[in-house]
C-alpha cells in the first residue's frame, strides 16, 4: 500500500461517486453543501467546531446489522464481536452493543470502556500479545466470556492466576489459541499479523503444544482457536486459507475467525461487501470445521471506517512549488493512518460537492494537516473546486482507528466525535481543552 504521490492525485468520476464514499445516507443540500446523518456540515460547524470526528449513526447501525444478521443467517450459532481498537469510545461500544454485538478487547483499558457501556462480560473477547497479571485479573474478575492464549507465559499467568484466586467465583476460564497460519495477506506490513516472524500467535507446531497444556489444565478450558491475518485485507482468499489452517488443528466447540476485511477509502479501492465476506468466510467454515462449532468474527475498520467522516476547516491555501497545498485546522494529531500506514484519502470542499465536468474546474491539491512535520498529509492528491482560507474540508471514511490513533502533537487538542442521525446531531465526545492538556500535570 504505497503512498499516493500528488502526481497520481484521483478525480471523483461523478459527485454520485464521490457520495459513494460517504456514510450510506449522506446526500448533498441544495446549496451543494453535504449532509451527515441529515445534518448539513455548515451547520455541524458552527455548532460543534473543527476539525470534528462525525459518525452516521444510522450507518454504523446498518454495517452492525449486516454484519450480526448476515453471520447468524450463515451459522446461527455465531457471535460478531467487534475490534474496539478501531475506535474505543464508550458511545461506539453502547450502539453496538444495542445492536447485539460482542467486544474484542486488547487491554485493560478497552476492557474497562466495554465494561463501562454496558457490554455483557459474557460476550467479551480479550486480547494481547503481551497481557499483563492485573489485566488477566480484570478479565476473569469481570467474567470475560473468552481469554485468546498469545503464547506460553498467558497460559503460565492464567492457570497461576485461577489456582490463587478461588474467590474469583469462576471455577474454570474459557480460553482460545491463536494460531498464526502462516499467511501474508496483501497489505501493510504493519497490518500483516498472520505470518511466520510475527509477533502474535503461536505456529502450528506451537499451537499444537499450547493445546496439549490446556487440556491438561484444570481451571482453563480450552473451547478453540482463533486466527487473524490482518487488516485491510481487500480480497476473500486468504480468510479461507486462514480458516484452513486452523482446521488442520483439530475439532474444537469454538473458531474465531478474526476480522480483517478491507474499507473502502478511494476511488479505487474495492473491498468485498460484507455480505460476500460472510458468504466466503461461512463457506469455508461449513467445508472445514465442524458442523455444530461456533463461528466468531472480530471486525474492526470494515464496521466503523464508512460511518466516519473528519470535518477540517481551511486555514491556508499555498501554490508553492507546483503544488497547490490546502493547509486545514487538524491533521495527523487526529488521522495517523496515512503517516503509519500510507493510507491513502479523498477529500472534497464540504460546501461545493461538484467534480471537473459537473460545474467547476477543479485544481489538484494536496490536503495538509497543520503539525510540524512534512508527512502531515490527509490527502495526497486530491481534485478541489476553488479551495479557499475557510472552507469547509470532509474527508470520508474516517471512522476506524484514526480516534483511537488520535495524539496531542504541537499540544493539538482531539477533536469532538459527533454522532448524526435524522438530522440531529449531538456530540458523544467533547473537544479536548487546554486543561486538559494539563491535568495529568503534577506540580
Ligand atoms: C485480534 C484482532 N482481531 C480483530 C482485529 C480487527 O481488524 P480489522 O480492524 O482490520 O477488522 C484486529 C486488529 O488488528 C486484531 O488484532
Amino acid at each position: 500500500m504505497a503512498l499516493r504521490t500528488a502526481a497520481a492525485a484521483s478525480v471523483p468520476p461523478s459527485s454520485d461517486a464521490l457520495l459513494g464514499l460517504f456514510p450510506s445516507g449522506t446526500t448533498t443540500a441544495p446549496d451543494g453543501g453535504l449532509r451527515i446523518g441529515g445534518c448539513h456540515v455548515t451547520e455541524l460547524a458552527a455548532r460543534h467546531g473543527t476539525p470534528a470526528l462525525l459518525v452516521d449513526e444510522g450507518a454504523l447501525r446498518d454495517r452492525a446489522g449486516r454484519y450480526a444478521d448476515g453471520l447468524a443467517a450463515r451459522r446461527p450459532d455465531s457471535m460478531v464481536a467487534f475490534a474496539s481498537k478501531a475506535f474505543p469510545c464508550t458511545a461506539v461500544y453502547r450502539l453496538l452493543a444495542e445492536e447485539g454485538l460482542g467486544v474484542d478487547v486488547a487491554s485493560g483499558g478497552e476492557l474497562a470502556l466495554a465494561l463501562a457501556a454496558g457490554t455483557d462480560p459474557a460476550k467479551v473477547v480479550v486480547h494481547g500479545n503481551a497481557k499483563t497479571e492485573s489485566y488477566l485479573r480484570a478479565a476473569v474478575e469481570a467474567g470475560a466470556g473468552l481469554i485468546v492464549i498469545d503464547n506460553f507465559d498467558d497460559i503460565d499467568r492464567l492457570e497461576h492466576l485461577m489456582a490463587e484466586t478461588p474467590g474469583a467465583g469462576r471455577r474454570e476460564q474459557a480460553v482460545l489459541v491463536r494460531v498464526t497460519p502462516d499467511i501474508r495477506p496483501d497489505t501493510h506490513a504493519a497490518v500483516a499479523t498472520g505470518q511466520r516472524g510475527s509477533k502474535f500467535g503461536m505456529l502450528l507446531p506451537e499451537a499444537r503444544e499450547a493445546i496439549a497444556r490446556l487440556r491438561a489444565c484444570s481451571r482453563l478450558r480450552l473451547d478453540g482457536l482463533h486466527v487473524h491475518i490482518g487488516s485491510q485485507i481487500l480480497d476473500t482468499e486468504p480468510f479461507v486459507r486462514a480458516v484452513a489452517a486452523v482446521a488442520e488443528l483439530g475439532r474444537f466447540p469454538v473458531y474465531d475467525l478474526g476480522g480483517g476485511l478491507g474499507a473502502r477509502y478511494t476511488y479505487d479501492d474495492r473491498p468485498p461487501a460484507i455480505e460476500a465476506y460472510l458468504d466466503a468466510l461461512t463457506a469455508a467454515a461449513d467445508a472445514l470445521l465442524p458442523a455444530g462449532a461456533r463461528v466468531i468474527i472480530e471486525p474492526g475498520r470494515s464496521l466503523v471506517a464508512e460511518a466516519g467522516v473528519s470535518l477540517y476547516r481551511v486555514v491556508t491555501v499555498k501554490r508553492s512549488g507546483g503544488e497547490t497545498f490546502v493547509a486545514v485546522d487538524g491533521g495527523m494529531g487526529d488521522n495517523l493512518e496515512v503517516p503509519l500506514y500510507g493510507q491513502r484519502f479523498e477529500a472534497t470542499v464540504a460546501t461545493r460537492v461538484r467534480v471537473p465536468g459537473e460545474g467547476a474546474p477543479g485544481e489538484r491539491c494536496r490536503v495538509v494537516g497543520r503539525h510540524c512535520e512534512s508527512g502531515d498529509v490527509l490527502s495526497a492528491g486530491v481534485f478541489l473546486p476553488d479551495p479557499r482560507p475557510g472552507d469547509l474540508i470532509a474527508v470520508p471514511a474516517t471512522g476506524a482507528y484514526t480516534y483511537s490513533l488520535a495524539n496531542n502533537y504541537n499540544a493539538a487538542r482531539r477533536p469532538p466525535v459527533v454522532f448524526c442521525r435524522d438530522g440531529r446531531s449531538r456530540p458523544v465526545v467533547r473537544r479536548e481543552t487546554y486543561a486538559d492538556l494539563m491535568r495529568r500535570d503534577l506540580p
